[in-house]
C-alpha cells in the first residue's frame, strides 16, 4: 500500500479568559516581573475557569478547527487528544470532546508525551491517513497546568499557563503538508519532570497530599540543558528525513517553554531568531497545546503562503522530544 501524502485542513485554539499577571504572582510567591521576563520571557498566562476543565478547552479548539476546515464533527473518523493533564485518569479526554462534540462512534483515546504530546499527536493521526484507514482525523493539545502546580512554589508556578490547539487532518491532494516526522524519548530522564502521585506507583493518600507529590515537580536546570540540545538535535534529523535545508525554513514553531531555551536553540541550528514563532510571553508554558496555538496564530495572522517549510519542534517530560517538516498548503 502506497503512503497517501497528509496534510491540515483546520485549525483552531482556545485560552480561557482569565489573565494571571506577574504583577499578581509578585503577590502570591517571593518572585518579581523583572525576574520572570528576564529569566523566561514569559509576562501573563492564561488559567482557567473554576467550571473549566481539559475536555471544554479541547472543545473550543475543536470547533474552531472543524469550522477553519469547513467541516461537521460528524465528518471525523479519529479524535486524539495529546495531554497530561486529562479531566481524569480515565476514561480518556478525548472520549469526553467526543460526547462534548455531540458524536458518537468514532475512534477516539489519548496520548500522553507532554510537551511533545501535540507533535506525537500528528505523527500518529497522520499514520491512519497515510496508510488509507481514515480520511479526517482531529489532533488536540490541551491542557489545564494550572491544577496541578504548586501556587507556592515560585520555581514552578510561573511558568505555566492553561489553553487548547487543535487541527483536522485529512489528505493532502497536491501533494504537500508533513514531509517528516521525527520522534524520541529517553525514559533515563522520567525523575526531571514529573507528578509523582495518584497513579499505579503511588496511589493518592493523605500522605501523598501533605508531601504535595500531588504537583508537577521539575528540575529546571537539567530540562533547560536537554531542552537547548534536544531542539537541535530533533530539528536536524528532521530536516535531514524531508530532504530540506534549513536555508528553505520559513518559519519555526518552537514548544514555548522559556525565551532563552528558544533562543540558544536558534543559535545552535544557525538559525535567525526572526523565523521562530513566539507567543510564549502572553501564554507561558502550555505544554502539549503550546505548539499548536501558535502555529494556529501564526496562521490567523495571515502569515502563512502555500508552499512555505514550516519546522514544529518539541520537547518535554519523559524525557520526549518531536518535530516536523510540513510543506505549507491550504
Ligand atoms: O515544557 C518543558 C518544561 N520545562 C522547561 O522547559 C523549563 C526549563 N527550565 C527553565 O526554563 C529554567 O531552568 C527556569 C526558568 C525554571 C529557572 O531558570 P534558571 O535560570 O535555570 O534559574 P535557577 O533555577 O538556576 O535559579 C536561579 C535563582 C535561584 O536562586 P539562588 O539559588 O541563586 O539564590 C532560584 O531560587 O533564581 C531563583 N528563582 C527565582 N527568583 C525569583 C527561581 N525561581 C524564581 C522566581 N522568582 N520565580
Amino acid at each position: 500500500m502506497k503512503a497517501r501524502p497528509v496534510g491540515i485542513a483546520g485549525l483552531g485554539s482556545y485560552v480561557p479568559e482569565k489573565i494571571l499577571t506577574n504583577a499578581d504572582l509578585e503577590r502570591m510567591v517571593d518572585t518579581s516581573d523583572e525576574w520572570i521576563r528576564t529569566r523566561t520571557g514569559i509576562s501573563t498566562r492564561h488559567i482557567a475557569a473554576k467550571n473549566q476543565s481539559t475536555s471544554d478547552l479541547a472543545c473550543e479548539a475543536a470547533k474552531a478547527a472543524l469550522d477553519d476546515a469547513g467541516m461537521e464533527a460528524a465528518d471525523l473518523d479519529l479524535i486524539i487528544v495529546a495531554t497530561c493533564t486529562p479531566d481524569m485518569l480515565f476514561p480518556a479526554t478525548a472520549c469526553i470532546l467526543q460526547e462534548k462534540l455531540g458524536i458518537k462512534g468514532v475512534a477516539a483515546f489519548d496520548l500522553e508525551a507532554a510537551c511533545s504530546g501535540f507533535i506525537y499527536g500528528l505523527a500518529v493521526g497522520a499514520q491512519f491517513i497515510a496508510a488509507g484507514i481514515y480520511e479526517n482525523v482531529l489532533v488536540v493539545g490541551a491542557e489545564t497546568l494550572s491544577r496541578i502546580v504548586n501556587w507556592q512554589d515560585r520555581n514552578t508556578c510561573i511558568l505555566f499557563g492553561d489553553g487548547a490547539g487543535a487541527v483536522v487532518l485529512k489528505p493532502a491532494e497536491n501533494g504537500r503538508g508533513f514531509l517528516s516526522f521525527h520522534l524520541g524519548a529517553d525514559g533515563a530522564g522520567a525523575d526531571l519532570l514529573k507528578l509523582a502521585a495518584g497513579g499505579a506507583a503511588m496511589p493518592a493518600s493523605a500522605e501523598t497530599i501533605a508531601q504535595g507529590k500531588h504537583f508537577l515537580h521539575m528540575n529546571g536546570n537539567e530540562v533547560f540543558k536537554f531542552a537547548v540540545r534536544v531542539m537541535g538535535d530533533a530539528a536536524e534529523k528532521c530536516l535531514n528525513k524531508a530532504g530540506i535545508s534549513k536555508e528553505e525554513i520559513s518559519f519555526v514553531v518552537p514548544h514555548q517553554a522559556n525565551m532563552r531555551i528558544v533562543d540558544a536553540a536558534m543559535r545552535r541550528l544557525d538559525l535567525p531568531l526572526e523565523k521562530a514563532f513566539i507567543n510564549l510571553d502572553r501564554y507561558g508554558n502550555m505544554s502539549s497545546a503550546s505548539i499548536p496555538v501558535a502555529l494556529n496564530e501564526l496562521y490567523r495572522a495571515n502569515r502563512l503562503t502555500n508552499g512555505d517549510i514550516l519546522l514544529l519542534v518539541g520537547f518535554g517530560a519523559g524525557l520526549t522530544w518531536g518535530s516536523t517538516i510540513i510543506e505549507w498548503s491550504k
